[in-house]
């Protein structure tokens, strides 16, 4: 059973639940200016199997309708904590962050000249992106392995003494500096909220920062208020 009425409107479709867009993004399939066009045409028009389609945004919607974090960080591991964070919230931010990065970039285009907040959500989401994806490098390949290690007790506490401080430090400094940039893409744009004349493209845009802010304030709790707590006490422990 299927719950997409496939004669409706792809744009009416993303005007009730933006963050179906993605699929359509993926799919090349135009949700603004050709959004009066039903969801069967618009399959027909780029030779897709509607069913599929349906397929994908039914599957798009029940990964949206999870966002309650089921995970426990208190529970795991230091390594599998580390593990998760790189698995999701990294991934999600590698896969998230072009996008994002074209949709501002669309909108700022389009829209700046009516409202020229728009242009500073641009440039605001791009020094955001530049910044996370450094931060996460340095995750990625020098805090985390030091964590990892330290756990699984290969390393000599010797080696590493004095090492977790300063990256930990610097980490939450960046934390900071990504909080600020996310309130201000919240005041921008008045809460992700769209104005009676945005279209949908500016629609998907505000429902992605959206859901890119939640996401971002689970990871940093993660990180912030577990993980590098929990690697500094393992660290005076040894
Ligand atoms: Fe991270
Ligand atoms: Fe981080």
């Amino acid at each position: 059973m299927t719950t997409v009425d496939t004669t409706r409107p792809v744009g009416e479709i993303v005007m009730q639940q933006p963050g179906l867009a993605r699929v359509f993004e993926r799919l090349d399939i135009d949700y603004c200016c050709g959004g009066k066009m039903s969801l069967e045409d618009a399959c027909d028009q780029k030779t897709l199997n509607v069913d599929h389609v349906v397929a994908l945004l039914e599957e798009e919607r029940q990964r949206a309708s999870h966002q309650p974090d089921p995970i426990n960080p208190a529970t795991m591991t230091l390594t599998e904590l580390a593990d998760h964070i790189e698995s999701t919230h990294h991934a999600y931010l590698r896969s998230e962050l072009p996008r994002l990065h074209a949709l501002t970039r669309k909108v700022s285009e389009v829209h700046g000249g009516r409202d020229a907040r728009l242009r500073n959500v641009h440039l605001t989401l791009c020094a955001l992106a530049d910044e996370l994806t450094s931060h996460m490098m340095k995750e990625e390949r020098i805090l985390f392995p030091i964590i990892r290690q330290m756990e699984s007790g290969v390393t000599d506490a010797a080696a590493h003494c004095g090492t977790m401080a300063a990256p930990i430090r610097q980490m939450e400094h960046e934390h900071d500096q990504a909080g600020s940039a996310l309130s201000d893409l919240r005041e921008l744009t008045e809460g992700f909220a769209p104005p009676e004349w945005a279209c949908n493209t500016y629609r998907a845009m505000l429902d992605a920062l959206d859901t890119f802010e939640k996401d971002m304030h689970r990871h940093i709790h993660k990180e912030n208020n577990v993980l590098f707590p929990r690697a500094m006490q393992m660290e005076q422990s040894t």
